[in-house]
Formats: C-alpha cells, sequence, structure tokens
C-alpha cells in the first residue's frame, strides 16, 4: 500500500478514492458530495491511485465508454476523469506514472484512444493528448438576442429526469452519427448529469431544470438569481442544449432566453460549428470565446484510420514522434475503395508528434496551420494542404458533455 506504485483501488475501497478525489478538486467530501460519483461509477470504470503512508497521494478513473468518428463509426474509448495529487505530493511524478499505467492498460484493454477534459492546458501534451473537438463558450446577452425567423417556442416541455434517462441517450447517440469524437455518455455520466444534483453542486443556483422538444432535442440548466442597482441581474447557467433539427433548436433557445428576471445566458461547450450564430440577428451578442477543448491520445493508428470516413481518395506516409509510445514510426495510409494504413519503411512526406496527430485526424486543425506552427515538417511540397484535403470533414469535432 505504501510503495508509491499505481495499483488499481479495490472495490471496498472505492468511497475512499472517492473522497480523495474530491479533496485533490477542494470540493466536500461529505457522503452526500461522493455519493452520486459511487453510484454512477460503480460499473464501466476503473479507478486507480497511489498509497502512501495510508494516505490517497495520487488518483486517476478511466470511464469505460465509446467515442466516435467522422462518418459515425465508434470506438471504445478510456475516457480518463478523476486526476488529482495530494499538494503535498506533486511535482514528483506521480501523475506521470498514473497516466503510463492507464495507457498500458488501455492498450491491454483494446481501447484505440484514450480521451479527456483538462484543467490547464500545458498538462497533457507531454503524454500524447492533443486537441480533438475545440469548443466556444457563450455569455449571452439575453435581451439583444433574436432570431431572424419565427421560433415556435411552445414546443419546449419540461420533463423529469426519470422520464430524460429513458429519452435523451438515444437523441445523445445521434450527435457521434454527425460529429466526430462525440464521448459517448455512460450510463452513470447520465446520472450525474440529469438525475443527481446534490445542493453543494448547485453554487447558488436552483436545483437543475430539464426541458425538452420530445423526440427532437433538449436542454437542462440552472438559474441563478442576482440583482444590480434595483435591477434583476441572473444568470441562466445552461449544461447542455441539443437539437436533431434547426426548429426544436431555435425553440430550445428561446425558452432559454425568455426567462425573466435574467440577463445573461452561459454555457461552455458549444460547437465550433453552431448553427446558433446563424439562427439570429446579432451573433456578436453571444459573446462567444475559447471552450474547454477534448484531447485525444491515439493508442492504435491503423484502427482508427481504417475506421474514419473519409470523402476523398489519397495517400500519405507520415512518420509519427511517439517515443516509447504505441504510434511511432512510419504509417502508409492509402484511403480508396478500402482505407489501409501499416508500417512502412519509405520515406515519409509528413512527420509530426502524435499529439498534433490527434488534431490531424479528428480534422480539429488543418495540418498546413501545424506546419506554419512548426509542429508538423513537410518533406515534400504540398503534403500538408493534401491531408488536409483528405482528413477533411462536413461537421467539425463536439464532445459536448464535461467529465
Ligand atoms: C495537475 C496534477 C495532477 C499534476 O500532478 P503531478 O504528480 O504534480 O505531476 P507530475 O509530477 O507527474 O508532472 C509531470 C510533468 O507535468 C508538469 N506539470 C504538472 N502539473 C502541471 C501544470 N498544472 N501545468 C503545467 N505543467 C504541469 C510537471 O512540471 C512535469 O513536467 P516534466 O515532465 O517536464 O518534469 C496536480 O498538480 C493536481 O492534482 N492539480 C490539481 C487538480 C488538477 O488540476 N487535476 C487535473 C485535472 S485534468
Amino acid at each position: 500500500m505504501d510503495s508509491l506504485r499505481p495499483e488499481r483501488v479495490p472495490t471496498d475501497a472505492l468511497p475512499e478514492f472517492a473522497r480523495a478525489v474530491n479533496r485533490h478538486f477542494y470540493e466536500g467530501e461529505g457522503t452526500e458530495d461522493v455519493q452520486p460519483y459511487l453510484d454512477a461509477f460503480a460499473t464501466d470504470y476503473r479507478a486507480w491511485w497511489v498509497h502512501h503512508r495510508d494516505r490517497v497521494a495520487a488518483n486517476l478513473g478511466v470511464i469505460e465508454t465509446e467515442i466516435s468518428l467522422t462518418g459515425g463509426a465508434r470506438l471504445p474509448v478510456a475516457a480518463i476523469t478523476a486526476v488529482g495529487v495530494a499538494q503535498t505530493m506533486r511535482r514528483r511524478g506521480l501523475l506521470t506514472q498514473l497516466m503510463r499505467a492507464c495507457l498500458e492498460e488501455a492498450q491491454a484493454q483494446g481501447e484505440p484512444l484514450a480521451a479527456l477534459f483538462a484543467s490547464e492546458s500545458a498538462i497533457y501534451g507531454r503524454y500524447g493528448f492533443g486537441v480533438a473537438a475545440q469548443h466556444r463558450s457563450y455569455d449571452a446577452e439575453r435581451l439583444r438576442i433574436n432570431f431572424r425567423d419565427p421560433v415556435d417556442v411552445r414546443l419546449v416541455e419540461e420533463t423529469t429526469s426519470e422520464a430524460a434517462l429513458e429519452a435523451w441517450p438515444a437523441l445523445h447517440a445521434r450527435l457521434g452519427d454527425e460529429h466526430g469524437a462525440v464521448v459517448g455518455n455512460s450510463p452513470g455520466m447520465w446520472q450525474l448529469t440529469v438525475a443527481a444534483d446534490p445542493p453543494s453542486w448547485r453554487d447558488g443556483a436552483t436545483a437543475r431544470r430539464l426541458v425538452e422538444v420530445p423526440g427532437r432535442g433538449y436542454a437542462h440548466y440552472r438559474i441563478k438569481g442576482a440583482e444590480e442597482a434595483l435591477l434583476p441581474s441572473g444568470q441562466v447557467h445552461v449544461g447542455e442544449v441539443f437539437a436533431t433539427d434547426p426548429e426544436a433548436y431555435a425553440a430550445l433557445w428561446q425558452h432559454l432566453l425568455d426567462i425573466d428576471l435574467t440577463t445573461r445566458i452561459r454555457t461552455w461547450i458549444r460547437p465550433v460549428d453552431d448553427v446558433l450564430p446563424h439562427l439570429v440577428t446579432d451573433p456578436l451578442a453571444l459573446h462567444a470565446a475559447d471552450g474547454p477543448p477534448l484531447y485525444v491520445r491515439i493508442l492504435d493508428l491503423p484502427r482508427v484510420l481504417r475506421e474514419r470516413a473519409y470523402t476523398t481518395t489519397g495517400r500519405c506516409v507520415i512518420e509519427v514522434r511517439d517515443p516509447a509510445g504505441p504510434v511511432d514510426g512510419r504509417w502508409h495510409l492509402e484511403v480508396g475503395q478500402e482505407t489501409v494504413c501499416e508500417p512502412t519503411t519509405a520515406e515519409p512526406e509528413i512527420t509530426l508528434p502524435v499529439d498534433a496527430l490527434a488534431s490531424v485526424v479528428f480534422a480539429t486543425v488543418h495540418p498546413t496551420v501545424l506546419a506554419a506552427a512548426r509542429r508538423l515538417t513537410e518533406h515534400r511540397p504540398g503534403a500538408a494542404a493534401a491531408l488536409g484535403a483528405l482528413m477533411a470533414v462536413d461537421r467539425g469535432p463536439w464532445s459536448p458533455v464535461m467529465f
């Protein structure tokens, strides 16, 4: 127990693990704070820790779920979460050890990809994670947002968490048919995003409210009341808004914009190619800014490139720098009737590190931009542009649920 080596957490020690996760994120350690996680992650979850002198020195969790690729294929993904190190044990390499152990396990389990949201963008590139989905946040000025076309807000109905748990997963699944990088909600993630709602999660706002356009879309949010100089200035904190068609999408947004006594609508993980700015007359009133990106680590490149869809044909020899990692080496990619990706000794046309490769494969950053930033080397003029054309997508990647 005191070896300073990563170990899998025994099932009967999960409450101690969950308390440590909350402690290292500066959150409450009481039963009501940790029980929702214990309930949600009783299955499909792999917990790792480093134990030192009868205390948890470091922790990391893996949700077993799936991720969408361009074209709608789904692959298993190790969705990494709950990463934390005790304040007195930081900067001694514990995260590095935990990450190595969990990525080796993911490979052994046949997960070709690992994914995470990062608290700070400088941390995970060293482990091979690159941006697979860029996002936008909005801090919308409620009273300045008007839709170009009439919106039928009567489509929107209130619902309960029980009904949402029944109906929403099928809708969410359709997201991955359109966008790459959608990390599928596991049953435990649905519990956390829709059902569990202890007061300590509310930060002074209301309990979570759930609304839907039945069979077409849903949203959940909280309202935080406030007043400034005797005028109401509350905020709406939106968790998710998603719809399968623009009419339902506009109706859900209109519902959020109609909430009296509020002035701002805040939301954090919108897609870069969101249609909302095109539906309204004053898109700058959304006050869009960067949102938290999804980072992905490629573990099995041939499988990912074979399963991904392409809209054109082509070939490329790619040299990947992944020191001591599973993707290191030269790869011949041929996209035709079938896609082939295999090791080769041929001269490379492109060289790039494995973290940048994730951005290329998910079409998040164009290879010519990476070349201009010296994150990618082109050995043949035009090779970066050609690779960008091969990887092009209609709708960009989006992973709307933080884990
Ligand atoms: C972030 C955290 C997990 C790092 O753990 P750690 O055990 O101190 O990390 P390590 O000692 O293994 O550091 C590995 C490398 O990452 C770097 N690093 C660690 N934390 C970093 C940070 N916040 N920003 C930039 N670099 C960081 C280290 O300097 C080290 O670099 P090196 O390999 O060049 O020497 C820890 O500081 C922590 O628990 N922070 C608060 C909770 C949190 O942010 N969790 C992450 C959620 S995604």
